[in-house]
């Protein structure tokens, strides 16, 4: 496992999208997997100021609420459209369709795309309560894709970007842990003291689902950028 630590969430990014350019360059990245949230905003910033050419690469995304369209400012699509996919060509873009008739045959059907496009890599970040995508504390690490109940910590996280707490879904698709832990390579990335205790837990801790992050720990080839000092003291 790499540590990177770093001063600013711009300096974070520019260290993120430095090693997604070499593994692009290099030919070995088809298949990236994208992850929404506030974290991720510097990365794509930087990464749609390179000149690095994503026409090749298909792009998957970890999560969506359930009941929310494309169209909706507070889908992950839209804000993926917004942040990214409206400035970068990709060769395809997926994430889960939190509006499908049939959700259970959704999660299926996008582990599926995931079998055919092994993840060569995955950008993450990390909720409080230590979620990686939307797998909550007590998710088993043999999860695939599937639907799940958001936890109380994580609806406080994110309503504030919703017009009222009462507006923000309920319930998500979510990449499991171990279409997670699929990927040949996973960056994460994690900034503020509001994550200290999560990535506390990874470093020092035992691996456990009640702070699925730790999950991680069963993973070769991590990379943490961070702009938490002393994570290991
Ligand atoms: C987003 C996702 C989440 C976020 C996490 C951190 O697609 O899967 O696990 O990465 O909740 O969110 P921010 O970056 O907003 O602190």
């Amino acid at each position: 496992m790499d540590l990177i630590v770093v001063k600013t969430k711009e300096e974070a990014a520019k260290k993120a999208v430095e090693l997604i350019g070499t593994e692009l360059k290099s030919g070995r990245l088809q298949s990236l997997g994208l992850a929404t949230g506030g974290t991720m905003v510097p990365i794509y910033n930087e990464l749609t100021e390179t000149d690095l050419d994503f026409r090749d690469v298909t792009a998957f995304n970890l999560d969506e609420y359930v009941g929310l369209d494309a169209e909706h400012p507070n889908s992950f699509a839209y804000f993926m459209n917004e942040h990214l996919f409206n400035k970068k060509k990709f060769k395809d873009t997926y994430i889960p369709n939190g509006k499908a008739q049939d959700l259970e045959t959704e999660c299926q059907h996008y582990e599926q795309l995931l079998a055919e496009h092994p993840l060569d890599l995955q950008l993450l970040g990390v909720g409080e309560n230590g979620h990686i995508a939307f797998n909550e504390p007590g998710t088993a690490p043999t999860t695939k894709t599937h639907r799940i109940t958001l936890t109380e910590s994580t609806i406080e996280a994110n309503s504030p970007y919703f017009e009222s707490k009462e507006a923000m879904p309920t319930e998500a698709l979510t990449m499991g842990i171990s279409s997670i832990l699929n990927a040949r390579k996973i960056v994460l990335l994690a900034f503020g003291e509001k994550k200290r205790d999560a990535m506390e837990q990874f470093l020092k801790g035992n691996v456990t689902d009640e702070c699925p992050v730790t999950f991680l720990k069963n993973h070769p080839d991590v990379t943490i950028i961070t702009d938490l000092e002393r994570l290991q003291e």
